[in-house]
């Protein structure tokens, strides 16, 4: 866990849960997340033992609105901080600011391209994707995942992209469904298992900030040291993580078929003005209400746009399976 994390953390640790405060849909009342406390993760070296998490959802997880999935570049969800999160709005959005992905640990929303949207989930704001690139690695039994990485928008997205420190380009954000007794901070989010989702895959790990985003969804049993979605590297960054390069565009790639890339045609609104900065006070600014998905295949295929109607161009794949 990145240092930088630590120090924002640690301080908003103590606003999870007030007795008879405000309460978040779904959970316990007097929580507005959940959230280990991190002293006791240091002291106690990042495992909980039986610490009872007083704000578990009182609903079945993982919980509507924190469903993520990819099937290709134009049809995937990440899970970005939810600018409906009563915290969130109290500590950022009523004061003018917006959070960084790190900072809104423990407060996220699911948001999605293409038409399939997970129970709760959100279509991207217009323009927030910029370049997604879509690998799926089914090489090794028990090891299978997908893996999407790109760049996005952060004032369509409504979020705050500034490096705490040069160099660190995605600021340690890092999203995924370790559980809370190993200190896990979006214990209760997890991976649309279903047929429309990522059929049987559990778990995911994803790091954003700084524009750029990553992300896997995998197998049961890869969150650990060594696995497909292994969170005990989750701060080094995507490059380093998931050995990936940012390059424009939108591509899918299968590993069992490594010579073949297909890619999608989108088209994309311009970037507003550097200079544009939409309203931030509120706190539904970032993707409730937008209307359209960020991705629109230019194709003449329409409405079935979701499946391989896209043109497929064969190409060698360079930067994907090099690196
Ligand atoms: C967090 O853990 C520390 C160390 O165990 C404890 O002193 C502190 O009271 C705890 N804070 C909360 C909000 O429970
Ligand atoms: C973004 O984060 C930086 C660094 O933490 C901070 O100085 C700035 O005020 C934040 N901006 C907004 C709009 O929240
Ligand atoms: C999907 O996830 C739910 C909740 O974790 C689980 O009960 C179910 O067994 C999973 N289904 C599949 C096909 O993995
Ligand atoms: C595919 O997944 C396996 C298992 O995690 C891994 O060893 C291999 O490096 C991956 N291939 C690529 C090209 O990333």
């Amino acid at each position: 866990m990145a240092a930088i994390a630590l120090v924002l953390l640690s301080a908003a640790a103590q606003a999870q849960y007030f007795q008879g405060g405000e309460t978040e849909p779904g959970l316990p009342s007097g929580c507005v997340g959940s959230y280990p406390n991190i002293t006791m993760c240091r002291e106690k070296n990042w495992y909980l033992g039986d610490t009872v998490d007083i704000c578990k959802p009182l609903i079945p997880y993982p919980l509507p609105g924190q469903q993520v999935y990819i099937k290709d570049p134009i049809n995937f969800c990440i899970n970005l901080p939810n600018p409906d999160s009563i915290f969130l709005k109290n500590n950022y959005y009523s004061k003018g600011l917006r959070p960084t992905v790190v900072q809104a640990e423990g407060f996220v929303q699911a948001f999605c391209s293409g038409p399939y949207l997970p129970p709760g989930a959100k279509p991207f704001p217009v323009g927030a994707i910029r370049s997604a690139h879509v690998m799926k690695n089914f090489t090794v039994p028990g090891q299978h995942y997908y893996q999407v990485h790109g760049t996005m928008d952060c004032d369509a997205l409504n979020i705050n992209c500034t490096q705490s420190f040069p160099g660190a380009y995605d600021d340690g954000g890092q999203y995924d469904d370790g559980p809370f007794i190993s200190c896990g901070k979006e214990p209760y989010s997890g991976v649309d298992n279903s047929t429309s989702g990522n059929l049987g895959f559990k778990h995911y790990v994803e790091m954003a900030g700084n524009g750029l985003f990553c992300m896997r969804v995998c197998e049961p049993g890869t969150l650990v040291e060594g696995g497909a979605c292994d969170v005990t590297h989750d701060t080094e960054g995507c490059e380093k993580y998931m050995r990936v390069k940012f390059t424009s565009g939108f591509d899918y790639v299968d590993l069992a078929a490594p010579g073949a890339v297909t890619t999608f045609s989108v088209s994309l609104p311009p970037l507003p003005s550097p200079t544009a900065m939409p309203s931030s006070g509120g706190g539904s600014g970032g993707g409730a209400g937008a209307p359209v998905n960020t991705v629109n295949p230019s194709s003449k295929s329409g409405a079935i746009s979701r499946t391989w109607s896209c043109s497929a161009v064969f190409v060698l794949l360079f930067a994907l399976y090099i690196v």
